[in-house]
């Protein structure tokens, strides 16, 4: 498999980049709905804006760009055959914890369309710190491959 993308491992790189921005800002603009949603009343018309907001930006934004940058990341790292290389080791490591950050936080929108929100803001703005190290660690490893 090594070297199959050939010419075009640039172009998949650059694709990777941009669905692994628009995942971010999702994975970081989330969170903060959540700590706003905490202060609408539930059944207001603001608390049903927020559910709107919500639902879009997992399900349009944040899920296929999630899929798009891990197929293209899977596909560099097979042309690279870097799966012995500790810096992707490593960085497959803090995705899987973006990927339970992202599951926490679909089950948290989903009580909030039910109404059954049970974390207070405060709660939601440490979660929000999740993604962003994970992000730190992950941009490091890939750029600096410290080993
Ligand atoms: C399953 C998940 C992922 C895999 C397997 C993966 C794999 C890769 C591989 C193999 C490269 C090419 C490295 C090179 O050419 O030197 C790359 C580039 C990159 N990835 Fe990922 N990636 C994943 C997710 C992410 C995420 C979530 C982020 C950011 C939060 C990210 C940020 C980057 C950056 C910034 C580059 C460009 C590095 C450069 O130009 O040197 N990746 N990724």
């Amino acid at each position: 498999m090594a070297g199959f993308l050939g010419e075009y491992y640039l172009w998949v790189k650059a694709v990777h980049l941009i669905a692994v921005i628009a995942f971010m800002a999702g994975m970081l603009y989330l969170p903060r709905l959540f700590v706003y949603h905490c202060d609408s009343e539930a059944g207001s018309q603001q608390s049903e804006t927020f559910k709107v907001m919500e639902r879009r930006l997992l399900r349009a934004i944040i899920n296929p760009a999630l899929i798009v940058a891990t197929v293209l990341g899977l596909a560099m790292a097979a042309d690279l055959d870097a799966w012995g290389e500790v810096w992707l080791q490593a960085k497959i490591a803090m995705f899987l914890a973006l990927g339970a950050a992202h599951g926490k936080f679909s089950r948290w929108r989903r009580d909030f369309e039910r109404d059954e929100n049970r974390h207070t803001a405060r709660f939601y703005r440490y979660m929000n710190e999740v993604p962003t190290l994970a992000m730190i660690a992950i941009v490091i490893l890939v750029i600096v491959k410290p080993f």
